[in-house]
């Protein structure tokens, strides 16, 4: 963790954020058309199994779990929603952190039907998918906060918003990869979001191996940071965390799409010292 973070290289990253799109960035990743929620080998299939096993093996549990660079997303906290109390979604920009707060009062404006990710993650729960209403009562009874984040800050919450001791359990999917355009700054970052983690507690990480970029809209191609799996592996390593399982997903040649160019995703579940 030798390597120098300039203040240029934060400066970037925050420029290439500025025309991020939240309805496009939505119909790009997470309309039914982009995000075959019907096909078991889907990327967004394997994410929520994922999750799904993540929040039902018991280990991870507490009060207070926060959700990194939530951009204008909600499907990752559907199976964290029965197990915390309290969630908080946090996001670099207003416009994503406005689009959840849409949905989250009544869903009307918000541009998003999320009701075939929660029908699934019912699915996943053994549930029936007609009970989605039920769990979408429960996620906006639980999603307390949401409130700015910047992953490049020593403390990237503002103060107050966490217990003393810190969250019980951090998550955060392909958000760190695409906050910092080098390893420097992806080490660094980890660190960072870290400190907001009390000692014992988990950290979830989904994201994306290999990409160089993505759409945030219309001709909006944001750089991401390519990465592999090891390298993933030893930023948690290097960061004060053990007990580190990871898991990749290489996506099926069919359904590759030409607004990023990922070749897998990974799923890294560590517990901090
Ligand atoms: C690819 S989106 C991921 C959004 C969501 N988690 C998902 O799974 O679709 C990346 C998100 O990272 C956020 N972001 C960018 N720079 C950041 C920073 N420095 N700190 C925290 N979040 C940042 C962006 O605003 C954006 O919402």
């Amino acid at each position: 963790m030798e390597e120098k973070v300039t203040e240029s290289d934060v400066a970037f990253m925050a420029a290439c954020y500025e025309r991020f799109d939240p309805s496009a960035y939505l119909q790009y990743y997470y309309s039914p058309e982009e995000a075959h929620l019907e096909r078991e080998d889907s990327f967004m299939s394997w994410i929520l199994a994922c999750l799904h096993r993540a929040f039902s093996e018991g280990d991870v549990r507490g009060e207070v779990l926060v959700d990194i660079g939530s951009g204008p997303a909600l499907y990752q906290v559907m199976s964290a929603c029965e197990v915390f109390n309290k969630i908080i979604l946090t996001d670099f920009l207003e416009a994503n952190r406005q689009a959840v707060r849409l949905w989250l009062q009544d869903g009307e404006g918000s541009g998003m039907d999320w009701t075939p990710y929660l029908q699934k993650v019912c699915e996943l729960e053994g549930r029936r998918s007609s009970e989605w209403t039920e769990k979408a009562a429960e996620l906006r009874k639980v999603v307390t906060n949401i409130v700015t984040i910047d992953v490049n800050l020593p403390h990237p919450l503002p103060h107050d918003v966490l217990p003393p001791f810190g969250a019980d359990c951090l998550m955060s999917c392909f958000c760190m990869e695409g906050a910092s355009p080098d390893m420097a700054m992806f080490n660094r970052a980890l660190g960072n979001i870290g400190g907001l983690l009390r000692p014992g507690g988990h950290i979830l990480l989904i994201g994306a191996l290999e990409e160089t970029y993505y759409l945030g809209g219309a001709g909006v191609k944001i750089p991401v940071l390519p990465l592999n799996e090891v390298q993933v592996y030893n930023s948690l390593k290097d960061n004060g965390f053990s007990q580190i399982s990871l898991e990749v997903c290489k996506l099926p040649q069919n359904i590759k799409s030409d607004m990023e160019d990922m070749s897998g995703v990974f799923y890294a579940k560590a517990r901090k010292n």
